[in-house]
């Protein structure tokens, strides 16, 4: 059993009087420590296929499970747990909280899941040693480079030790040199830990770096 198992996924969206069909009937599968890249059109689906796979945004029909877990059937409560202990997002903005330094948004969903703050910081440092930001620890995020806050995101992001790591053109908002830090900084990291990563990009020279690429058309996957 794969660690992410879709099977027959439907998503539409009501729009005035009109369904508008998104995900006509996806299936999908990957493997612990796997790297899927999702490719598509503006308004092919990616983000809504990753919401629902996050726990964002809740399916039609089909069947979804992640990690062993039907996420399907989860009431918001658990929902909600889902996201916090087998997920880690990473979006196009940040979503840094501004009062907040480096240190303390790396550490604090560690702190808020029950760790000491003693703990939760060590653990904060280290990860962000790995991801070169040690010296920006007491820097708040307006006072960071773009480059700099999308890697506190990405350590934030991953320091739950999440299941599945879902990043939604995370260089979105980056030039060419920042952009390819964060990608070689997130394919180093899923591999060094063993993480697997869904990445929906822009970048179709990035296909060949992952064990799969999808392409979204029409509602449903194509195999590249
Ligand atoms: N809450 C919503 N209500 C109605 N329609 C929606 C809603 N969310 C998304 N849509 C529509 O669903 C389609 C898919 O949107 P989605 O955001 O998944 O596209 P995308 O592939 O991520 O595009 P982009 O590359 O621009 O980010 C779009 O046509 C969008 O307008
Ligand atoms: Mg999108």
């Amino acid at each position: 059993m794969g660690i992410v198992e879709i099977k027959a996924l439907k998503k539409s969206y009501i729009s005035g009087s009109e369904e508008l069909p998104v995900l006509k009937g996806v299936d999908f599968s990957l493997e612990k420590g796997e790297i899927a890249l999702i490719t598509g059109e503006s308004g092919s689906g990616k983000s809504t296929f990753l919401n629902i796979l996050g726990g964002l945004d809740r399916a039609e029909s089909g069947s979804i499970v992640v990690d062993g877990q039907s996420i399907e059937e989860l009431r918001e409560e658990s929902l909600s747990v889902y996201r916090k202990e087998k997920i880690g997002f990473i979006f196009q903005f940040h979503y840094l909280m501004k009062d907040f330094n480096t240190l303390e948004n790396v550490f604090l969903p560690l702190y808020m899941g029950g760790m000491s703050k003693k703990q939760a910081e060590s653990e904060a440092r280290r990860y962000l040693d790995i991801i070169g930001l040690s010296h920006r620890l007491l820097h708040y995020p307006s006072q960071l480079s773009g480059g700099e806050r999308q890697r506190a995101a990405v350590a934030r992001a991953l320091i739950n030790d999440p299941s599945l790591v879902l990043a939604d053109e995370p260089t979105g908002n980056l030039d060419e040199k920042n952009s390819r830090m964060i990608e070689e900084l997130l394919f180093k990291l899923v591999k060094d830990f063993g993480k697997t990563l869904i990445l929906v990009t822009h970048d179709t020279s990035l296909a060949s770096r992952g064990d799969y690429h999808l392409h979204l058309e029409g509602g449903s996957f194509k195999n590249l």
